[in-house]
């Protein structure tokens, strides 16, 4: 079957910046609501201030200059790969806040992502978890959808045909009960035009081991990405869980599994209750939380498993600002994917992509990539940072 190429794109026009003014975070493109033109940023709650500490930071240009043209934004996810993972630029839209693209198609320039990660996709259809599925927190979102999804050939029946015609790369973010549903997903999309990569959505039960997520489990992480792997020649993302006690561990064993690239971060289970009823306020009791609260934690792994494992990362959670882009790209991310940000504000990652680029040619920097890890203790192969999940107050 014919596979889609990984293409670099330049698309790097001059583009206006809307005034910062407050908006909640779930916006008009949260699921079940139609996305609507992009305009102001979201609100981002206390997160997003600058951050104080004995050394304040500089800020930020407010509005950097347009993608400088010498400005290389491009990286490659899966360098160990012959087919590669080539994107344009470093700026992906996460799995489950963005649909199938398609949605979006109208109102941003969806080819000018970097890659776009599908909505959470199984082997068999799922209905999902009982609502309500989604509540607001400070600086956060929590939300329980529980894989909603018409199952993986719906999704190619509906998708790969426009995914194909895209020159932006489609990961399609698979979800599983047991290895071999993954390994049942990726079957089914590896070759299908249109389809440039799968990302592994680990952070769910595995029924072959009473439940445990394969996510918290080194071993369990390890044989569902070496599985998938034996399966297919797509390049291969494995989303860790912020939940796990050592991340580090569970990335060794997702390299070790013959994974291109990481993901971090999931959703981090949480609950919120409601005082009236009572009772807690999500159908399913238990959401995942994200958003900006779940930046420092996501960054502080991104830096861990930086140190841990040589395949590249891309760093998710909370991303609302090119702040955030540039702290992930220090603390060891080759790449970012922005997730609950999109719902209020969907012309987000395009600005990003214009502002990063802006920033490296205000720098003279002739690429992002010259920023990655850049924050890492020296030496950091030989010596590993210790602090983290062994971190004492
Ligand atoms: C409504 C919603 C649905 C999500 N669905 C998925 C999913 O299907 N698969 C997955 O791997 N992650 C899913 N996630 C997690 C996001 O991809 C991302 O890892 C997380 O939200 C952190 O990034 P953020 O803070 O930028 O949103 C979902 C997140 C949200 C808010």
């Amino acid at each position: 079957m014919r596979r889609k190429k990984s293409v670099i794109t330049s698309r790097r026009g001059h583009v206006s910046h809307p005034p910062r003014r407050h908006k909640p975070l779930l916006g008009a493109g949260a699921p079940g609501i139609h996305p609507r033109p992009t305009g102001a940023r979201p609100s981002v709650g206390p997160a997003a201030r600058p951050p104080s500490s004995d050394r304040p930071q500089a800020p930020l240009p407010d509005v950097p200059a347009p993608t400088a043209s010498s400005v290389d934004l491009s990286v490659d996810l899966a360098p160990g790969r012959p087919s590669a993972l080539v994107l344009a630029n470093p700026i992906l839209v996460a799995a489950g806040t963005f649909g199938y693209g398609v949605e979006y198609a109208e109102i941003i320039d969806v080819e000018a992502l970097g890659a776009i990660c599908s909505k959470g996709t199984t082997l068999k259809a799922r209905s999902g978890n009982p609502p309500p599925r989604m509540v607001e927190t400070p600086a956060g979102l929590l939300n329980s959808i529980g894989l909603h999804n018409p199952g993986v050939d719906a999704v190619l029946e509906r998708y790969a045909d426009v995914w194909a015609d895209w020159q932006v790369p489609v990961i399609v973010n698979v979800a599983g009960d047991a290895v071999e549903d993954y390994v049942g997903v990726v079957r089914r999309v590896d070759g299908v035009p249109g389809i440039a990569a799968v990302e592994l959505n680990i952070s769910c039960p595995n029924v072959g081991r009473g439940g445990l997520q394969f996510a918290l489990d080194a071993a369990a992480a390890e044989e569902v990405t070496a599985a998938v792997r034996r399966s297919t020649d797509l390049p291969l993302i494995v989303k860790l869980s912020p939940a796990a006690q050592d991340v580090r561990a569970i990335a060794v064993g997702i390299e070790r599994g013959g994974a291109d690239a990481i993901s971090a971060v999931n959703t981090l289970p949480a609950l919120a209750v409601d005082r009236e009823n009572r009772r807690p306020l999500l159908g399913n009791t238990y959401g995942g939380l994200s958003g900006p609260a779940l930046k420092p934690i996501a960054l502080r792994i991104v830096y861990e498993v930086a140190q841990a494992v040589k395949i590249p990362i891309i760093g998710i959670g909370g991303v609302t600002s090119l702040a955030d882009v540039l702290e992930y790209l220090l603390a060891g991310a080759s790449a970012v994917e922005v997730g609950t940000a999109v719902f209020a504000d969907p012309g987000l990652p395009i600005r990003l992509i214009q502002e990063l680029g802006g920033y490296c040619g205000q720098r003279g920097l002739g690429s992002h990539r010259e920023l990655v890890g850049a924050a890492l203790p020296r030496g950091r192969r030989e010596r590993p940072s210790t602090k983290g999940a062994e971190y004492r107050a």
